[in-house]
């Protein structure tokens, strides 16, 4: 038996809303079925029938291009229905509460929601309101967690370097308030990395960032040293309250990764971000677009990595995977 939310009575996954909870079997269950969906001569992804009859709802309540598109696209490649729900033109602009929604859209025989919402807790509390048969995927909640996008930087950093257990991680920049590091950071030590760093100015780390399982450096040019993959993060303007920097060009003269800075790093580095990019200001342009750079792949990969654990959550459900 088990008291996490997220898992059945047997373990296997029902909702993905965090990290947290879950264990390295099941993470590594989550990558290598993903694989399984990759065709290794071309990298390609399979179309399967795995969700053929299921019915899933894209719900997203803030903005996104790579997440709602790589969402939609693995969805389409399990053979489900997919529908993307346009708040800004739903009756939630009228009045109609969160949970009103689900009630109406639960009515019309849906198997999944996945979420993105500015509020912390937006999907778990839909994943504790609806109906039993339903799975509830987090694909974004405020602060809080980004689990799928973690496991898409997972899958793209075991393609590039195997092993997780000797690897060195870096988290750049503005760590307070993004979802992404949080679920990273999680993710990256629940695999066994040896080391995850934080890179960051003291205004944007949260208050004991080290009890999250992280060592701390204010220095880029230090904090790069010995490290095998550079997470970068992009300042989250919209979430900020007060200012909490001097401005872009300073940030970007101490924090911003050019060529030069990431000469610091392992020679076989590679470069992350989970994006949207902001050039020049977190990453030079011609870090992001050189050879050490996986952005891209990171993108791509989020149709197979989202494929899983859209396949996994669907077990309890009579889905074989
Ligand atoms: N990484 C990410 O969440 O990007 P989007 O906001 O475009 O979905």
């Amino acid at each position: 038996m088990t008291n996490n939310i997220q898992l059945n009575s047997d373990g296997k996954l029902k909702h993905f809303l965090s990290i947290e909870g879950l264990d390295q079997t099941l993470l590594t269950e989550i990558l290598d079925t993903a694989a399984s969906f990759v065709n290794p001569s071309d990298g390609q992804i399979k179309k399967v029938p795995l969700l053929r009859g299921k019915t899933i709802v894209n719900l997203f309540f803030e903005n996104s291009t790579r997440t709602l598109t790589t969402f939609e696209l693995a969805a389409k490649r399990l053979s489900a229905d997919v529908l993307n729900m346009n708040i800004t033109t739903s009756s939630t602009a009228k009045g109609e509460s969160l949970l009103d929604t689900i009630r109406n859209l639960e009515a019309m025989f849906v198997d999944m929601f996945v979420v993105r919402h500015a509020i912390s807790g937006a999907a778990h509390f839909i994943a504790q309101q609806t109906a039993q048969h339903i799975s509830v995927i987090n694909a974004g909640d405020g602060q809080h967690a980004h689990p799928t996008q973690a496991m898409l930087d997972m899958f793209t950093i075991r393609q590039h370097k195997g092993d997780f257990s000797k690897l060195r991680v870096a988290v750049i920049g503005d760590i307070l308030h993004s979802r992404v590091a949080r679920s990273e950071i999680q993710a990256l030590n629940t695999l066994g990395v040896a080391e995850v760093r934080v890179i960051a100015p003291k205004t944007l780390l949260p208050a004991k960032v080290e009890t999250l399982g992280v060592t701390v450096c204010h220095d880029l040019k230090q904090g790069l040293a010995d490290i095998d993959v550079v997470m970068m993060l992009r300042l989250q303007k919209e979430r900020m309250t007060s200012a909490l920097l001097p401005g872009e060009s300073e940030y970007f003269k101490c924090f911003g990764l050019t060529e030069e800075k990431l000469l610091y790093a392992k020679p076989d580095a590679i470069v992350m971000h989970p994006g949207p990019i902001n050039r020049g200001v977190e990453i030079d342009s011609k870090v992001a677009d050189g050879k050490q750079s996986v952005i891209l792949q990171q993108v791509s990969n989020g149709i197979a990595v989202r494929m899983a654990i859209m396949a996994m959550a669907m077990q309890h459900n009579g889905v074989n995977v």
